[in-house]
């Protein structure tokens, strides 16, 4: 094990035997979990509260000597040089420089000709007014970033009809042409690796789709979004509608390169300048915020109190803004596939468990679905509320009582209510002590239930970027803190090679060798009835 495989870093002790995640860890379980002290952070427009979250002053204290035990500056200043900080793709992690407002070192004169080329693009189209619909198709990291954004921000009507085609069964792609009109149609086409099955085949069809409409050159409506871009010429898009980014930015945190195409489309370029305006304002303070007070830094330890000392498995994300319906999805992938890891990066079992399961849906829809898990459930977990101070509908008593539900929730986690106060409360209409008792246990919550509180101005370009700049670096830190890799995600990758040998099959109608007994019975089934 060089230094360079294991992501340029001397090899680290395994968490659990260190001395300062022992103290971390102690400190945790005497810690304040009933919301006794204010605690807010601020950063580029955001407020953290973590005031509903385990605190005490030994905790804090503890946790800053974690950092320092795991080389926490050290690894940010890696990251954020450009150093490749994925030791097992031996290539940097680099997104802060899509964004950053003088992109710095090697990556500067790249990185700005290609933003310019896309602003110069979306102009063009913008004058030409050939366009007014597009069928964005990608997947993953090539999709839930833009989709996510677009929706958020252009829930009120995007400049052109946007259309995200993702998943591989041919219904998404059949809804995502439906009603459009062939001729006046772009077709934009992301894929990082530009290798990706989904993303391929529902490319062939929407050309196929172009071509049965007689457009004699349906590549001249074609663009493509790639790090790959020999690939993406190969296949016939002209040079001068490839635009690139670079193996140095991860899938899941792509939205801020030639990724957001669809987001300057949908909503004009300075969306996508804003967006990254905001991420920058938080990259920033995560480089120069003392830790105490450093959001991603302080969000990652709450993050490891909860997952690590009071073993919840998952963590629920509730944004209370209708607009963030693909926030959950988009940070499922961003946590999950950076977090769900199980060896450390010199390669051994990992001594704690690591990232949770990332599930949720907006406000207050989630109220009426699984909340009564979060409150009275046996396990319970953390929950991260997000919300706007203002709206940017006409309707005010709406936002109020948004507002009054999101709070409210937090405060019935937190306060829970007891067996007996609920007795007391029911003895006045029950005369029936027993059944008093008895209805007071099934309505006693627990409480003592973690939760953060995300404050946004508004829900603007600005804002969403600096939000979703926080969570990337939360995640690095957490990466840092378990000693992981969250750059990589080679588990994906064994399902890509089965499906491919099982598509083979199933096209030459001849089982190989080697399934179990299930895969065997079911591969037959579909060869037998002619897929
Ligand atoms: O799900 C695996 C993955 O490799 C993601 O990391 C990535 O965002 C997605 O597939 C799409 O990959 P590509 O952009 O190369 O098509």
């Amino acid at each position: 094990m060089t230094e360079r495989e294991s992501g340029g870093a001397r090899v680290e002790m395994p968490l659990a035997e260190l001395p300062a995640w022992q103290a971390f860890a102690e400190a945790a379980g005497q810690a304040d979990r009933r919301g006794g002290t204010l605690r807010v952070l601020q950063a580029a427009g955001l407020s953290l509260d973590l005031s509903t979250q385990a605190q005490s002053p030994a905790l804090r204290a503890a946790g800053l000597a974690l950092l320092v035990a795991r080389d926490f500056d050290d690894w940010r200043s890696r990251l954020l040089q450009g150093s490749a900080v994925n030791g097992t793709e031996q290539r940097a992690a680099w997104h802060t420089a899509l964004r950053a407002e003088e992109p710095p070192g090697m990556a500067a004169a790249k990185v700005r000709d290609e933003q310019d080329r896309l602003r110069a693009f979306v102009r063009h189209l913008d004058a030409e007014g050939r366009f007014d619909s597009v069928v964005h198709i990608g997947i993953g990291g090539s999709d839930w970033g833009p989709k996510l954004v677009v929706a958020a921000l252009g829930y009120a009507g995007t400049r052109r009809e946007m259309r995200f085609v993702a998943n591989i069964d041919g219904h998404a792609i059949e809804a995502g042409l439906l009603g459009l009109d062939p001729h006046r149609t772009l077709v934009v086409v992301s894929s990082k690796s530009f290798t990706t099955v989904e993303t391929m085949s529902n490319a062939q069809r929407a050309l196929q789709w172009l071509r049965e409409a007689g457009i004699a050159e349906p590549w001249a409506q074609v663009v493509a979004v790639t790090a790959n871009p020999e690939a993406a010429r190969g296949m016939g898009v002209a040079p001068e509608r490839i635009f690139r980014f670079w193996e140095w930015a991860g899938g899941r945190y792509s939205v801020w390169s030639s990724i957001g195409l669809p987001i300057a489309l949908a909503l004009g370029a300075e969306a996508l300048d804003g967006l990254r305006q905001g991420a920058a304002a938080m990259d920033e303070h995560f480089a120069t915020a003392p830790p105490e007070n450093n959001m991603p830094v302080q969000m990652a330890l709450t993050g490891l109190v909860n997952r690590n000392v009071y073993g919840y498995a998952s963590l629920n994300i509730a944004p209370y803004d209708a607009r963030l319906m693909h926030l959950v999805p988009y940070l499922q992938q961003l946590e999950m596939e950076s977090l769900g890891k199980s060896v450390d990066r010199a390669g051994r079992p990992v001594s704690l468990p690591t990232g949770p399961v990332v599930w949720g849906m907006p406000g207050t829809d989630g109220q009426h679905t699984f909340f009564q898990w979060l409150h009275q459930g046996p396990e319970g977990a953390p929950v991260d509320f997000i919300i706007c101070r203002d709206a940017d509908h006409p309707f005010p008593e709406h936002h109020r009582l948004l507002v009054a539900n999101c709070l409210a929730q937090r405060e019935a986690l937190l306060k829970g209510k007891s067996a007996q106060t609920l007795q007391a409360e029911l003895a006045a209409k029950e005369p029936d002590a027993a059944r008093a008792a008895w209805l007071a246990r099934h309505k006693a919550h627990p409480g003592g239930r973690p939760s953060s509180l995300i404050v946004l101005p508004r829900l603007n370009a600005h804002a969403l970027g600096a939000l979703l700049a926080l969570y990337e670096h939360k995640v690095f830190v957490q990466g840092v803190l378990w000693g992981i890799n969250p750059f990589d995600q080679w588990g994906v990758e064994y399902g890509k090679i089965l499906a491919t040998g099982i598509a083979a099959e199933l096209t030459s109608g001849r089982l190989a060798e080697g399934h179990d007994a299930s895969t065997a019975y079911w591969v037959a089934q579909w060869e037998n009835g002619g897929v």
